[in-house]
């Protein structure tokens, strides 16, 4: 530890998540067949790939939304397709950041930021406020607390989420497309955020179609397809130099700008997502100016 660590050769620990395997089915949909992953301690791993892919089946695999069908999942040691595993305390480890922000509408931005902390936790109030004000600093929304989720932009919203998870303190996050309904004015403010939390050390998977973002901070790069992780490795290797036409075609259809991509939807996407319902989604306010 002599020398600054450059970027990318942050000291790396233990294996955080060991996915081996990993099968997962919906009734005759075979989304995951033989999924194999493994996160070190201050990782960052971006995890591309088309709509349908898995991506997000694979995420909620880990953070133990959904169960595999087959395989195993190792978070911190802890086999959590053990019957025996206590999955309250694997999860505790683990903070998760939607797409939706699903924050809590009748609860002021301070309040979304400290109701686990309280329930699950079992801090006391003034410990759980001390904690999130410390995290909504963190993200640039210290003087924020006090508002309701309807008064920010959805950029400010995703970042009150960052905060929330953080305050649990977790050991990995988990981001699925974080910024992929944000207007993109928005988008480089979270990205900022997570940038931040990556140089810090944070173990992070995340799950985006942001390239630059993934080609910049990510450690590994992880391309799926099809329910099959089809590269792995370096950013600029996956993205840089693809040796698989599966990754190429992806690519070059989200790198094309003439392409509707650039972080967002594709057609697939738009319509896959078309009808999901958005939990704490809010009414479309106008963008409140940042105080930081
Ligand atoms: N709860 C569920 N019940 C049934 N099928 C599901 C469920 N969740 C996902 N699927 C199916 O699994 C497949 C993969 O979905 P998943 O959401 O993991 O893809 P994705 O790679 O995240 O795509 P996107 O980029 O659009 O978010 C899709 O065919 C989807 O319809
Ligand atoms: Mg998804």
């Amino acid at each position: 530890m002599s020398t600054p660590a450059p970027e990318r050769t942050r000291p790396r620990g233990e294996d955080v998540v060991v996915v081996s395997d990993l099968h997962k089915s919906f009734g005759s949909n075979q989304v995951l067949t033989g999924i194999d992953l493994t996160i070190r301690r201050g990782e960052v791993v971006c995890v591309i790939g088309p709509s349908g892919s898995g991506k997000s089946t694979l995420l909620r695999c880990v953070n133990l939304l959904e169960t595999p069908t087959s395989g195993s999942i190792r978070v911190q040691g802890e086999e959590v397709t053990d019957p025996d595993c206590d999955i309250d305390a694997v999860r505790r480890g683990l903070g998760m950041v939607f797409q939706q922000f699903n924050l809590f509408p009748h609860l002021t931005v301070l309040e979304n930021c400290t109701v686990a902390q309280r329930t699950v936790l079992r801090r006391s109030a003034g410990q759980a406020r001390e904690v999130a004000q410390r995290n909504l600093e963190k993200v640039g929304l210290g003087e924020r607390g006090d508002a309701h989720p309807a008064q920010l932009s959805g950029g400010q919203q995703q970042r009150v989420a960052i905060a929330r998870a953080l305050s649990m303190e977790p050991e990995l996050m988990l981001f699925d497309e974080p910024t992929s309904a944000l207007d993109p004015e928005l988008v480089g403010d979270v990205l900022a955020v997570m940038r931040q939390l990556a140089a810090e050390g944070m173990t992070m998977m995340v799950v985006t179609h942001e390239m630059a973002f993934a080609r910049e901070v990510a450690d590994r790069v992880v391309f799926m397809d099809g329910g099959v992780v089809v590269e792995d490795g370096h950013p600029d290797e996956v993205i840089g130099n693809p040796r698989h036409e599966r990754t190429r075609t992806f690519l070059q259809r989200v790198l094309d700008p003439t392409h509707v991509q650039a972080g967002a939807h594709d057609a697939a996407h738009a319509a896959r997502h078309a009808g999901d319902p958005a939990p704490g989604d809010v009414a479309e306010t106008p963008p409140t100016p940042d105080h930081h």
